[in-house]
């Protein structure tokens, strides 16, 4: 171990507990998405996720993560278009409704306006950005499957909004919004 940068001297097995990789996993801020599209029904279908990155410019594609468990997966493997609205801060009750175990795709929106993108995907009003993305690949990933999308079109918030983090299993919000302060060297 280095001295000047001690790192955990936990064992593998320790590592893997899983309540304690969940806790590490928490230590990673992230924002907050929901993910939408529409079922072979063309009802809207939609869940909240914190899975989503960039991953590349040119072509501009994005990834995700879902749940095999997930009673979403179907209509997501084969949707071909899904849209990642990115939360902000005062849609905390967005988030909390589109997690819920066992709620149904009716009850998320019920009495929600979306606009409609790419494939009719649900775009949810008043979010901080929008990505419409077109379904292009999948990737096994565990208990898990990663969506590659490219994005066919986006969308910022005209007024900027403050987007709602999630860190160490909890709803957090930037304390404030400006940078950090940086090292001078
Ligand atoms: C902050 C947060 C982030 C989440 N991220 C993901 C995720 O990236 N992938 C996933 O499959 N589930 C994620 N979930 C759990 C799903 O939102 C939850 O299981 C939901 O019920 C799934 O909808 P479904 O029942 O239609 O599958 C997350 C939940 C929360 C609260």
């Amino acid at each position: 171990m280095n001295a000047e940068h001690p790192v955990s001297d936990r064992t593998a097995t320790e590592i893997l507990d899983p309540r304690e990789f969940r806790h590490a996993l928490g230590s990673f801020a992230t924002g907050i998405a929901i993910v939408t599209t529409r079922d072979a029904r063309g009802d809207p279908v939609g869940l909240t996720i914190n899975s989503f990155a960039s991953v590349s410019l040119d072509p501009p594609l994005v990834l995700w993560s879902l749940s095999l468990y997930s009673p979403s997966l179907a209509a997501f493997q084969h949707c071909s278009h899904y849209a990642i609205n990115i939360l902000s801060v005062d849609q905390i009750e967005y988030s909390q409704r589109f997690s819920r175990p066992g709620e149904t795709a009716a009850g998320k929106f019920a009495g929600i306006d979306f606009d409609e993108g790419a494939g009719g995907a649900p775009l949810l009003r008043d979010c901080c950005a929008w990505f419409e993305c077109r379904n292009e690949t999948r990737h096994p990933g565990g208990d898990h499957l990663i969506f590659v999308g490219l994005v066919e079109a986006f969308r910022r918030a005209q007024q900027q909004r403050s987007p709602l983090i999630f860190h160490g299993g909890r709803y957090r919000c930037l304390a404030t919004d400006s940078p950090a302060e940086e090292s001078r060297s």
